[in-house]
């Protein structure tokens, strides 16, 4: 199916697939489009089609998907996934939850010594930012990502992203946070703790001061004292943070790597891919192309709403026969539908007319199991 009425270039996924110099898939859009189903999808096929020894780094799989996939608690490392058809081909799956909390933990356990680490977990601060803080999934996503290159175990390393509204967040929140952590308005608030009140006399560490006691009205004594001691542990890491968050940015540049975006056909997830199409342009990042998931298609072509429907009521006036009249009722429905679709991609193929797009079919139920995976899989290379 083509999207619109230019030509426009079909995404060959086995292609990227059975690449030796892809080292890294990335799979992102806006929130419930089916990026974790493509991911898992797309790695399955990576080890039973193409021999790859490939890692999928899901977040926040439904609970049955990830029971399959033998993921049956978090434990933040790959564990090979049993029950694949990789013999001919020789490679293997292996999966994992990202647990953010855990992967937070260990960033600070790699990075301190055991006494620091442990002033660390036991701070308040700490403990609402590594398990709720906006954007901390992102960056953890991104930390993982890093750690799993680094390991070099993998052929392929099939990354999921976090189920945010906007897929940008993927790319922002990491830089967003390690700013945060990095930045200035904890080095504000920690200059007091710092000279514990001594330099009072310093006209800027007065402003300070100032600062931190409006601070401290509005967000209360005992939070600014967890954030002080937090800021003072975790000081000789700052600058870490912001190493790793740019190195795992320049491998997200690099040859290596493919983002692909996952849309459904609907207006905004589809605005969401392109901004997202736009951003990457913008990062020089490696835009493979465009899944568009869940798309309809009608069985019989070459039927048009209008006829269908001119039909189920010329059967309705000659009786007796409702259930073909439903048929070509939802048929006509679905042809609308379909049209929809396609108006609503054209919108994304318009605007990246050079960005390959593969469509894949709106499956009947939901995708849960190694047996869905392969459907997907094979929906996405042969459309
Ligand atoms: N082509 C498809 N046909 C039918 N169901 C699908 C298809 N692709 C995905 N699904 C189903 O849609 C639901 C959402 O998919 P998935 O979890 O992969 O989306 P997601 O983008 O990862 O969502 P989130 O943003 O919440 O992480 C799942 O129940 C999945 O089984
Ligand atoms: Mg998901």
């Amino acid at each position: 199916m083509v999207p619109s009425d230019h030509q426009v270039p079909r995404l060959d996924v086995d292609r990227i697939l059975a690449d030796d110099g892809v080292r890294i898939v990335v799979c992102c859009g806006s929130g419930g489009v089916g990026k974790t189903t493509t991911a898992a999808a797309l790695a399955l096929r990576a080890a039973e089609r193409h021999g790859r020894r490939t890692v999928v780094l899901t977040i926040d799989p439904a609970r049955r998907l990830a029971q399959s996939l033998g993921l049956s608690e978090l434990d933040n490392t790959p564990r090979q996934v049993k029950g694949i058809d990789a013999e001919a081909s020789g490679g293997e799956l292996h999966a994992m939850m990202l647990d953010m909390k855990r992967t937070f933990d260990e960033v600070v356990l790699a990075h301190t010594d055991p006494a620091k680490a442990a002033e660390i977990f036991a701070n308040p601060f700490y403990q609402a930012m590594s398990s709720t803080f906006a954007g901390t999934q992102e960056y953890m996503a991104m930390e993982k990502l890093g750690q799993l290159h680094a390991r070099g175990e993998w052929d392929l390393i099939v990354v999921d992203t976090p189920p945010s509204r906007s897929a940008l967040d993927f790319l922002d929140a990491p830089a967003r946070l390690s700013r945060f952590l990095d930045g200035r308005m904890l080095r504000m608030l920690l200059a007091p703790a710092r000279t514990g009140g001594r330099s009072m006399f310093s006209l800027v560490t007065a402003s300070f001061g100032m600062f931190s006691r409006v601070v401290q009205k509005i967000l209360g004594a005992q939070l600014l004292t967890d954030l002080s001691g937090f800021v003072a542990a975790f000081d000789s890491m700052f600058g870490g943070f912001r190493q790793r968050a740019e190195q795992t940015y320049r491998i997200l540049q690099a040859r290596e790597t493919a983002f692909l975006l996952v849309a459904a056909p609907e207006p905004d997830a589809v605005r969401e891919a392109a901004y997202f199409a736009g951003r990457l342009g913008e990062e020089r990042m490696p835009l493979a192309g465009l899944v568009l998931n869940r798309v309809h298609q009608s069985a019989v072509e070459g039927l048009s709403a209008a006829e269908s429907l001119a039909a189920a009521e010329r059967l309705e006036e000659l009786g007796g026969h409702a259930v073909t009249a439903e048929a070509l009722r939802v048929h006509a429905a679905l042809v609308r539908q379909t049209a929809r679709e396609l108006e609503v991609a054209a919108r994304f193929t318009d605007a990246f007319p050079a960005v390959p797009v593969v469509s894949v079919a709106a499956q009947p139920a939901d995708v849960h199991d190694v047996d869905g995976l392969r459907v997907i899989g094979s929906a996405i290379s042969r459309p």
